[in-house]
């Protein structure tokens, strides 16, 4: 991978603490932490430190095994009381990123399939487990970069919302990965960042990643996004996903539901890039995923000098929306692009899956 995409998660070089970039302070600061208290790896995924949905689950991976190795556990059944506890801090942390509860369930398979063997040979199959999570996501990327890059031609506008990006993986990303992979092999593409209010991943993150890699960048702000397609400057819509539906619905950053009914209204094709780990074939609808409300704060005086509300305005802040699957044109998986109906070929990824 380019030196251009940060590094944004992985286990420290002596393998004690997990190291994140800090994402809070994009793009004016470059700030690595170390980690390795339950407090600090759940605050960091709370604060968004780290962000994004299979960015998550790599970091709750690393995060389980590195708790793991200090816990001090005397045998085998301490080890499964703290990895159990500590499970559902990390789980409890964000709700709607599917790839939090999903990593940490594997991790969980590697404990029970582990059952009767000594420590230290538990937590080496678990760290294992973790960076094969990891390498995964890196091949993941890759593919579903390729995929996305087929459906567009030189000199294409894409507008995309919020971040996912290498920011929000481990490699291309997923939405970015397309333009990414285009600028690596001299292909124009024109980028248009949605700066997503309110925590601004577009324009901290989005149009940083992008600009560094050298994607000719357009930042706009959310209410813009109809006038550029009004004017024709974008010919297809790429998002991210943090829980896809068994039917197609799909859940990402709030104000993508918006982006999908204007690109429906101006005959734009809109994709959603979801890989396998952020399908929740368990959840029938977009009815059924939990929607994380997040801070009355960060709307009116988060990232301000002053606060730009009087203090006793109410404030609703939820952090994610589900696009209806009929706005759907097409869900770029690392398998492939599905195309509707996605009842079908959802179910039929997973038989694919179970073989
Ligand atoms: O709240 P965030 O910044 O974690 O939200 C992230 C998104 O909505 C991304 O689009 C999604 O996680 C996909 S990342 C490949």
């Amino acid at each position: 991978m380019s030196a251009v995409y940060p590094e944004n998660v992985r286990l420290t070089a002596d393998g004690t603490a997990v190291r994140i970039l800090d994402q809070t302070r994009l793009p004016g600061e470059t700030v690595y932490l170390e980690l390795k208290t339950p407090e600090e790896l759940r605050e960091a995924i709370c604060a968004l430190r780290v962000r994004g949905a299979p960015a998550i689950g790599i970091f709750a991976a690393y995060a389980i095994y590195v708790l793991c190795l200090h816990s001090g556990a005397a045998d085998e059944r301490q080890l499964r009381l703290f990895f159990a506890r500590q499970k559902a801090e990390l789980d409890s942390a964000r709700p709607t990123a599917v790839n939090l509860r999903k990593m940490l369930d594997r991790m969980e398979r590697v404990l029970d399939s582990a059952a009767g063997r000594p420590a230290a040979e538990i937590l080496a199959a678990l760290r294992q487990e973790a960076e094969q999570i990891q390498q995964e996501d890196i091949a993941m990327c890759r593919a579903i970069s390729e995929h996305g890059l087929a459906l567009v031609r030189e000199g294409d506008g894409i507008l995309t919302h919020c971040n996912a990006g290498a920011l929000a993986t481990s490699c291309y990303g997923t939405a970015l990965g397309p333009l990414l992979l285009a600028a690596e092999r001299g292909i124009t593409l024109h980028a248009w960042c949605d700066e997503t209010r309110p925590l601004l991943q577009g324009a901290r993150l989005t149009s940083y990643e992008l600009s560094r890699a050298g994607v000719d960048t357009t930042l706009i702000c959310d209410n813009m996004a109809s006038a550029v397609m009004q004017q024709g400057k974008i010919q297809a819509c790429f998002v991210g996903c943090d829980r896809l539906a068994a039917n197609g619905d799909a859940a990402n950053k709030i104000g993508t539901s918006g982006v999908a009914i204007l690109a429906a209204h101006y005959g734009v094709p809109f994709y959603v890039f979801c890989p396998t780990s952020t399908i929740d074939f368990s959840c029938p609808d977009g009815a059924h995923i939990p929607i994380e409300l997040r801070d009355p704060a960060e709307i009116g005086r988060k990232y301000f000098e002053k606060p730009m509300a009087p203090e006793h305005v109410k404030c609703f802040n939820p952090a994610f929306d589900v696009t209806d699957h009929a706005l759907i044109t097409g869900i770029v998986t690392e398998k492939g692009v599905l195309r509707p109906p996605y009842v079908q070929c959802l179910a039929a990824l997973l038989e694919g899956g179970k073989k």
